[in-house]
């Protein structure tokens, strides 16, 4: 039987959850899209049925509701950042299984109230960390799975951007503290959860320095950060939105005593180097792998919303972790708050921490 699926929230990344809907079909069923302006549901609901031809999808202004009328098995949460926790625990209490897309939330007390929640109303619960699934990252784990990196020994991200005034315009939400975060939270969140995924998940401290240089905003437009990891790997974080004039790179660079990969492009999308210690023996060299024709995804967002998706889907049946629990969700979050941390107090920060956007209000103003 279909999983009844139901979106909450139909702004500017909307298209990628109607575009997995649609591409999964066969197993899912969308019975409904909510947004208070009613406008932007109708479009959905536009766009869904045009490839599914069903008129049965639901528009609703209220996600409460919503679930009380359609009682969708799962729902896709797509509103600003800031209301991800209460829309989430509302569904996950409610009955609904949630993607959340990122960040999960704002706080790391918010990040483990959804994942409380989920665990103790037995429902799953996922975070869209898509890049996960790009065709370039999923041959690099693949690669760091079996071993052929050696040991890590330093792991770099860079999201060289540019998001400008017309951006920040478009939704007031963008850049606040209280909905958004800034930079790293909102456009580094994705390479960020990819390093330290690479590099072991095992964050232990954060030494940072963020910046609002240009942007019309509360949050920072730049940030960079050094990040230890227990194994004694190193982190190097480098995210800025004010890149001149238009997006230029995000890349992902690993280097362990055995291998090297560099994934760049737009969005961690093409593999730029890719040099093992077995290349030679098992025929997986660098001139195979590279494709210097590769071109760049139409949007950032990259093409990892349906992977994604059908691993969810996929959870719910089979009644096991999806692929981004909310645990692996708030891996992330957590550096970012620690990098926000330490910007704020001019000290490095420990692991576990707790904080949350809120308390760097008033940071950059002078
Ligand atoms: N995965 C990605 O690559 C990616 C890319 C862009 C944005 N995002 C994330 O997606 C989220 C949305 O970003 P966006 O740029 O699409 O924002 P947006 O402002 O374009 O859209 C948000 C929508 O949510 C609606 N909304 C607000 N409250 C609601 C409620 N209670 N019920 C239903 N709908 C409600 C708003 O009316 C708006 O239409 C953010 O968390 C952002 O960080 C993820």
């Amino acid at each position: 039987m279909k999983q009844k699926i139901a979106l909450i929230g139909c702004g500017r990344i909307s298209f990628k959850h109607i575009e997995a809907f649609v591409a999964l079909h066969d197993t899912v069923e969308l019975v409904a899209v909510c947004d208070p302006i009613l406008e932007r549901a109708e479009e959905k609901k536009v766009e869904y049925t045009k490839s599914v031809p069903i008129s049965s999808v639901k528009i609703f202004d209220d996600y409460k509701e919503m679930l009380v009328q359609c009682k969708p098995d799962i729902v896709t949460i797509a509103t600003e950042s800031g209301k991800h926790k209460d829309i989430a625990v509302h569904c996950l209490k409610n009955g609904s299984h949630v993607i959340c897309e990122k960040p999960m939330a704002l706080s790391t007390t918010d990040a483990q109230e959804m994942i409380n929640t989920a665990k103790k109303h037995n429902k799953k619960l996922g975070v869209c960390f898509q890049n996960r699934f790009n065709a370039p990252v999923v041959k690099t784990r693949t690669a760091l799975e079996k071993g052929r990196f050696g040991k890590m020994l330093h792991g770099m991200v860079q999201v060289r951007w540019n998001r400008n005034e017309n951006y920040y315009e478009q939704a007031k939400w963008r850049g606040t503290w209280e909905q958004d975060g800034g930079t790293l939270m909102n456009q580094c969140t994705h390479g960020i959860d990819l390093l330290q995924w690479m590099m072991g998940e095992d964050a232990v401290r954060v030494q940072a320095q963020t910046r609002r240089f240009m942007r019309p905003i509360e949050a920072e437009d730049f940030g960079c950060a050094i990040i230890e990891f227990a194994s004694g790997a190193v982190g190097i974080i480098e995210g800025t939105a004010d890149v001149y004039p238009k997006n230029l790179n995000e890349t992902l660079s690993l280097f362990g005593t055995n291998g090297s990969v560099v994934i760049g492009g737009l969005a961690v999308n093409k593999i730029e180097t890719w040099r093992f210690a077995d290349a030679e023996q098992i025929g997986d060299t660098e001139e195979k792998v590279l494709n210097p024709n590769e071109k760049d995804p139409p949007t950032v967002y990259g093409f990892g919303h349906t992977a994604l998706f059908k691993d969810f889907v996929d959870a719910v049946v089979q009644d096991r972790e999806p692929f981004v629990s909310g645990e692996k969700g708030k891996k992330a979050l957590e550096i970012i708050l620690a990098i926000y941390k330490s910007q704020k107090t001019g000290m490095p920060v420990d692991l576990p921490c707790d904080f949350s956007t809120l308390e760097m209000r008033g940071e950059f103003d002078a």
